[in-house]
């Protein structure tokens, strides 16, 4: 049996004091949550939030990290600093940093090496534009960002990663993929990981849908076989929002 996993990716929001007070509150409402849950706060928020969930069944996460373990990489912020402030999981490969920050499949997989190297687990997103779907080239996109992305990365290792199926076209516009659509393309993942891995390994990846996830629409989506969890942006903002879908059943 696959785990159900929730995250939170808080993306860029929110000072440390609302982080914190976000954070108390989830550990406070989730500590009878059956499922696996994670929050990424801000990097200058993952200290103090920490400390707040320390001891309770909410991991903490990190957006990203650089591919490097230190050195002179001005502005990056490395895995060995996101270990020491308590960080588990690393998010790696989202739409926003493929997109706006221009970060190839090679960069990513450097980035997914280091992490399961170090011991963290990964949650690689993976997902196509509109014009991409449009075009009828989904599963080539796909394939490619899992391909690329797990070059390098034994069964062992896999173990320690989550994947994310983010269709770009769903993410902060309001408009989720059916759970119909979203199922077939976690299938096809599954499909990708099973060709790479095997049909065992395949069976037991856990693989989030993420884009507009919102309470009513959370129970929908994990209701169907190839969906494990959900990556949730705007609706992890707030409890309100964000302690229905970890409840979802
Ligand atoms: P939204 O839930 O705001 O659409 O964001 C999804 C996402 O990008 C999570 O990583």
């Amino acid at each position: 049996m696959r785990l159900y996993y929730i995250a939170g990716n808080w993306k860029m929001h929110k000072t440390v004091n609302e982080s914190v007070a976000l954070a108390r509150e989830l550990a406070a409402r989730l500590s009878c949550c059956k499922e696996k849950v994670m929050i990424a706060p801000a990097f200058t928020a993952l200290s103090e939030v920490a400390k707040v969930i320390e001891g309770t069944n909410i991991l903490l996460g990190a957006q990203n990290m650089g591919p490097e373990e230190q050195g002179a990489h001005t502005g990056e912020v490395s895995v060995l600093m996101l270990k020491d402030l308590g960080v588990k999981v690393v998010i790696l490969g989202h739409s926003e940093r493929r997109h706006t920050y221009l970060e190839s499949d090679a960069l990513i997989n450097r980035k997914v090496r280091l992490a399961l190297a170090q011991s963290l687990e990964v949650i690689l997103c993976v997902g196509e534009t509109l014009e991409e779907r449009e075009g009828g080239r989904l599963e080539k996109v796909i394939d490619t960002q899992l391909c690329e992305g797990l070059a390098g990365v034994d069964g062992a290792a896999l173990d320690r990663v989550t994947i994310a199926y983010e269709p770009v076209w769903a993410i902060g516009t309001g408009k989720t993929a059916t759970p119909e659509d979203a199922d077939a393309v976690h299938a096809y993942c599954r499909k990708v990981v099973a060709a790479l891995y095997g049909e065992q390994k395949a069976k037991a990846m856990i693989i989030q849908y993420g884009g507009s996830v919102k309470a009513d629409n959370a129970a929908a989506l994990m209701a169907k076989p190839n969906i494990d969890g959900a990556l949730v942006g705007g609706a992890s903002l707030k409890a309100e929002s964000f302690v229905p879908i970890a409840m979802f059943r």
